[in-house]
């Protein structure tokens, strides 16, 4: 191809990547790619300057804001940072930025974790936060004003301590928005126990919870920023120097890292950027970098800019977290509640100094979406301590060997065909006596919160299954002490200071002990799917004993305040299962028959919340979910466990679960801790 050609196709790839990666935040190459394919860009427009056209991605920052959003124009460009990978590369920066200016040479640097989140931009007109933008194309940003005043390491008003400096009356500064490695973690870990989609990386979820139009749904998202630059300021000082400038931000009481360091030798900028490259799990955020900063402010302005990046400082990228390998299987993995999860089998690959075999392939539409097929070289992300994950094939390198996957229709394990639930995207087993569910289920029966059997470990509970002593939850009731004794681990035996006769007539005595637990606590321990403590109790009270709720139909369930036909459909296609009649059969049979209170539910108290259902999600700020429960019982309120047109308000915590996003598209009244006790006062 000649240069020329090239040069039109590098523009639109380049164009397509910003597209995806800024309006539509799903990427589908890597921050290196991308960069490698803009490098060869610049290069090829350094060489033909006449062939360049408004249209070229190096006249344009990002891309444009979408249209859901109101715009603000920024006071300044918002600028953006030339890159350099390696010592060698940011050596080269400075010998370059000192023969432009020789005061250069004796400058002190600012070196900053380069945070790999949202550039957010933030007004404060007499120290009042009044409006909040994204980046945009870097002239004309996105008003997300209401969603970032949900992020609660924003200050609303500076100083925050009456003691920190005065600001000047109108003053507007920038920072970078990320949610945790750990927040997203747990985020996506919940999205996939509720089939729901998940997100591909922090940046992505910051990207996603910001740039969305309920600022109720970015509250949820546990968001936070650090900020480190002046925009624009009228009306008061600021600092010249960025050392002095970071120190004057946390003094007004914005969030800023605690790990910027200045130095008055470059050669130990270098250092002490490298060694945050080895430490760089440490940090709670993704960082694909260090920043390098001419500490200097009025001298970094004074050097200029190369296109939009300023010359007074430069992004020392640490080496890549993502590598490309072959893809040579796709298998199925049986996870928590009986969710199907697709992971890769690579070709074992090294990335950042830890070999990968196995990557997470999310869900089946992902791979569909992404059309990821067996065989092909694949681009694998391992960062911090996020599960390693593909993010895509390599299209260019398909040799037409390659294999489009099919997902299952059967489960890998035991060979029951899957299902699917409406509105999520997981395919589930839904057999409870399935072998890679089993241990799980045994694990939830045993629990605290349900049959509460003390001493049931779960490397006891392995060896009982792996033996064959345990086929299903039931089979824990006809357990001998020699069936207990052979599953007492070599390890148990050196960690328990009890011999093995004694932990083993422990826990057939918490076995037993078991058997006197409530119809509520036997409901919950059998771990229907949407039927937690609170439906398990309701049940509870409408029904006699198991057999009666077996013998409801879906339409009886939903008789029951507050169960949806989703939750009774669940209920009903449970109990109509071979494999659980028989457990149901062998309870019954061992005495493990609890009765309820049939028909006498709980005479209800009147007070403020008569007639009124909630449903609670997330974790709130004081009150445990007992709490709560009281709190509304006790003023007359019912609780249940899913939400439905029925539901008169939602209580939502901090971290909440699929029942947020239900309650949304349902439009019940959502409502925090707070105004639930406005309501009972
Ligand atoms: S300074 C003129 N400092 O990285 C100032 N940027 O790849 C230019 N970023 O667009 C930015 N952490 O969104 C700066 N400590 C930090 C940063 C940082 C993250 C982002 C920023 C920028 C991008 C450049």
């Amino acid at each position: 191809m000649d240069t020329k050609s090239r040069y039109e196709e590098l523009k639109q790839q380049i164009h397509f990547h910003n597209y995806r990666y800024h309006v539509l935040d799903a990427p589908i190459i890597s921050d290196l790619e991308f960069d490698r394919l803009l490098n060869e860009l610049k290069k090829i427009e350094a060489d033909h300057p006449d062939w360049i056209t408004t249209d070229s991605p190096t006249r344009r920052a990002g891309a444009r804001p979408a249209d859901r959003f109101e715009k603000v124009r920024h006071p300044a460009p918002i600028l953006s940072l030339a890159n350099a990978f390696g010592a060698d590369d940011a050596r080269g920066w400075f010998e370059r930025v000192k023969r432009i200016d020789d005061r250069v040479e004796k400058a002190k640097f600012v070196v900053e974790p380069k945070i790999d989140g949202l550039s957010v931009v933030l007004h404060y007109r007499d120290g009042i936060f009044v409006q909040g933008a994204t980046r945009g194309d870097g002239e004309i940003g996105e008003d997300i004003t209401s969603n970032l005043r949900t992020v609660r390491t924003i200050p609303l008003r500076i100083p925050v301590d009456a003691k920190g400096p005065k600001p000047p009356s109108y003053l507007v500064v920038r920072g970078e928005a990320f949610m945790p490695i750990e927040e997203f973690e747990k985020l996506n870990q919940r999205l996939e126990e509720a089939g729901q989609k998940t997100y591909l990386n922090p940046r992505n979820t910051a990207a996603g919870s910001l740039r969305q139009l309920d600022p109720a749904l970015t509250a949820s998202r546990p968001l936070t920023l650090l900020v480190y630059q002046v925009i624009h300021s009228e009306g008061g000082k600021v600092p010249t120097s960025q050392w002095e400038l970071l120190e004057w931000l946390k003094a007004l009481g914005f969030p800023v890292t605690d790990i910027a360091r200045r130095f008055d030798d470059f050669e130990k900028a270098i250092s002490y950027t490298e060694s945050w490259d080895k430490k760089r799990d440490e940090l709670s955020y993704e960082a694909d970098g260090m920043v390098i900063k001419i500490d200097d402010l009025n001298l970094a302005a004074d050097l200029g800019f190369v296109g939009k990046d300023p010359r007074g400082a430069i992004a020392f990228k640490f080496p890549a977290r993502e590598v490309t390998t072959k893809l040579n299987d796709i298998r199925v993995n049986v996870g928590r509640t009986g969710v199907l999860i697709p992971n890769a089998v690579l070709e074992p690959v090294e990335i950042g100094g830890v070999v990968v075999e196995r990557a997470t392939l999310h869900n089946f539409d992902y791979i569909a979406e992404k059309d990821i097929r067996v065989g092909d070289r694949v681009l694998v992300k391992r960062a911090g301590e996020v599960i390693p994950y593909v993010i895509g094939p390599v299209a260019d390198a398909r040799t037409g060997k390659e294999k489009k996957y099919k997902p299952p229709t059967e489960c890998p394990a035991c060979g029951q065909p899957v299902e699917h639930f409406e509105d999520e995207v997981a395919w589930y087993c839904v057999n409870s006596a399935c072998p890679a569910q089993l241990i799980r289920n045994v694990e939830h029966f045993v629990s605290r919160g349900a049959m509460d059997m003390v001493g049931m470990g779960i490397r006891i509970v392995e060896k009982l299954i792996e033996t064959g002593k345990v086929k299903d939850v039931a089979d824990i009731y006809k357990l001998n002490r020699t069936d207990i004794l052979t599953a007492v681990t070599k390890k148990e035996r050196k960690t328990e200071k009890e011999p093995p006769g004694k932990i083993a007539d422990n826990l057939l005595a918490s076995i037993e002990a078991s058997k006197s637990r409530s119809l509520a606590r036997l409901i919950t321990a059998l771990g229907i799917r949407g039927v937690g403590e609170v439906s398990a109790a309701d049940l509870a009270r409408n029904f006699m004993d198991l057999d009666a709720i077996s013998n409801a139909s879906a339409e009886d369930l939903q008789q029951i305040a507050g169960f949806g036909p989703s939750i009774a459909e669940s209920i009903a296609e449970w109990f109509s299962r071979p494999a659980n009649k028989k457990v149901i059969k062998k309870l019954k049979a061992a005495g493990v028959w609890p009765k309820g209170i049939a028909g006498t539910r709980q005479a209800t108290v009147e007070g403020k919340l008569s007639g009124l259902t909630f449903v609670v999600t997330g974790t709130l700020p004081t009150l445990s979910r007992d709490d709560v429960k009281d709190l509304i019982e006790s003023n007359g309120g019912k609780v249940t466990d899913s939400v439905s047109k029925k539901t008169s308000y939602l209580v939502l915590g901090e971290a909440p679960g699929s029942k947020f996003d239900k309650a949304r598209s349902l439009g019940i009244k959502i409502i925090g801790e707070e105004e639930l006790m406005e309501l009972v006062k």
